[in-house]
């Protein structure tokens, strides 16, 4: 797009010796003899010269009307040779620049130029300020860091579509609330969002759970009852810790990605259904890939739009803007008079590596509001609880001498399954591992039961 420059002289000759030059410099001219016409067209203009004397009309007060018709565009005013005074105070009225008559054409080419490039680079300025400013906002989520932005990016991408959404990240980095943004900013909204958590359910219960059952189905089953996946219809399904999911109910699962089908318990009647399924895991479902405890095909359903959520300590930028947020949501409840944090207690809050993520966070910022006392939360009335644990695990990592990796890794798993009381959901969740991965590593030391 070429350059609009409005040329506004009431003497026609020098007018139009000046749109040749610059026309055939590449800019588009348009041109004014008088007050009136140039009022008319400044609105278009890139870069507006100007006479300062112009019949009719004092060219000071031109100049006032023409930057209230064009705020954007520069005015570059002509004056009369000697005229310097009346020069300086149209700068001082906001004129970007004024030449002497008579001046020569090349000099007109070099103001022009340079009023043109300086236009471009604010208008270039203005733009990326823009885009800077304009952030990707979803209602109670917080996201300053590049890494969430783009994930807002993504969530407001897809949430309109029933695409499969797959989000990944450690516990207590906002995988819930991803879930929930993405239904709630889906045409869905209106419709139940259902979620199932597959490491709560035990392996029996979880397929009556999800698909429902018929009457007589089993012992026990005395009336029919539709499953979660029925509850959804037309809404969303949020599966949580899909790495936990029992081989078998993982193919069915597979079918329901596939076909939206299924059959409840005791019943040969295949019903389908309309859902959205939004899955998450903790636990590297790769990982459980290569160990054969998860389905491929179904981590290919799944993963359609996989959304990796970073930890906390890989976006400290959140931090401040996190604790603010939490401290304004939590503090009547903690019947604080708190009403914002200093520096030194953001400062303490971004060294602290938070292994809990934004779920520990909010606890440390919710404990510390109980203490403290002033007005602002400050660095001392902040505890991290864990941070003493963090350190050990930090320092110098050495295995106990005499034990191999496998032993101690053996020694760890049997701690974590008399932690658990034997539980192994627990003991899994306890490790990191998906409940899966935990049965297989206990085939391979025999001591899976
Ligand atoms: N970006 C965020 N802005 C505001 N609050 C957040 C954000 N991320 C997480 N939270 C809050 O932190 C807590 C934990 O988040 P959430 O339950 O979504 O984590 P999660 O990834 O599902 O964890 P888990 O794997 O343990 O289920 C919630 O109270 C949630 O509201
Ligand atoms: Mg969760």
């Amino acid at each position: 797009m070429k350059p609009n420059v409005l040329i506004v002289e009431d003497e026609e000759k020098l007018r139009r010796v000046m749109e040749l030059r610059l026309s055939g410099e590449g800019y588009e001219v348009t041109q004014a003899g008088s007050a009136e016409e140039a009022l008319s067209l400044a609105p278009r203009a890139d870069l507006i010269l100007s006479d300062l004397r112009l019949p009719g009309m004092d060219g000071l007060k031109l100049l006032e009307l023409l930057r209230r018709q064009n705020g954007m565009a520069p005015v570059i005013l002509m004056t009369a040779h000697g005229s310097v005074g009346a020069a300086v105070e149209a700068m001082k009225l906001g004129a970007a620049d004024f030449m002497e008559k008579p001046f020569s054409l090349d000099h007109l080419s070099a103001v022009v130029r340079k009023a043109i490039e300086v236009r471009t680079l604010r208008d270039e300025n203005r733009q990326l300020k823009e885009e800077l400013g304009r952030r990707y906002e979803i209602t109670n989520i917080i996201g300053r860091s590049r890494a969430m932005q783009e994930i807002f990016a993504i969530v407001m991408r897809v949430a309109p579509t029933r695409a499969t959404v797959l989000l990944a990240g450690e516990s207590g980095v906002g995988k819930d609330l991803i879930a929930r943004a993405i239904h709630h900013n889906s045409p869905r909204a209106d419709k139940p969002m259902v979620k199932i958590n597959c490491t709560a359910l035990p392996e029996n219960l979880m397929e009556s759970e999800l698909f429902g059952y018929e009457k007589g189905a089993f012992t026990g089953a005395n009336v029919s009852k539709p499953g979660k996946f029925e509850q959804a219809d037309h809404g969303t399904v949020f599966l949580d810790e899909i790495g936990d999911v029992p081989p078998q109910i993982q193919v069915k699962l597979l079918r329901v990605l596939q076909e939206r089908e299924f059959e409840r318990l005791g019943s040969n009647k295949t019903l389908h259904i309309d859902v959205r399924v939004v899955a998450a895991t903790n636990q590297d479902l790769r990982a459980a890939l290569e160990q054969g405890t998860f389905r491929e095909d179904l981590y290919y359903r799944l993963n359609v739009v996989p959304i990796d959520i970073p930890p906390l300590r890989e976006r400290r930028e959140d931090i401040p803007w996190l604790a603010e947020h939490f401290v304004k949501k939590l503090a009547p409840d903690a019947g604080a008079q708190v009403e914002g944090i200093t520096a030194r207690a953001i400062e303490k809050l971004e060294q602290y590596p938070w292994p809990g993520n934004v779920r520990e966070l909010e606890n440390v910022i919710e404990r510390s509001l109980v203490m403290a006392r002033g007005t602002m939360l400050d660095a001392d009335d902040i505890r991290l609880e864990s941070a003493r644990q963090f350190k050990a695990v930090a320092g110098d990592f050495a295995l106990p001498s005499g034990m191999t990796l496998d032993q101690y890794e053996q020694e760890i798993i049997k701690q974590a399954l008399k932690k658990a009381d034997g539980n192994k959901s627990q003991a899994a969740r306890l490790l990191g591992l998906t409940r899966n991965a935990l049965r297989y590593r206990l085939g391979q030391m025999g001591m899976e039961s």
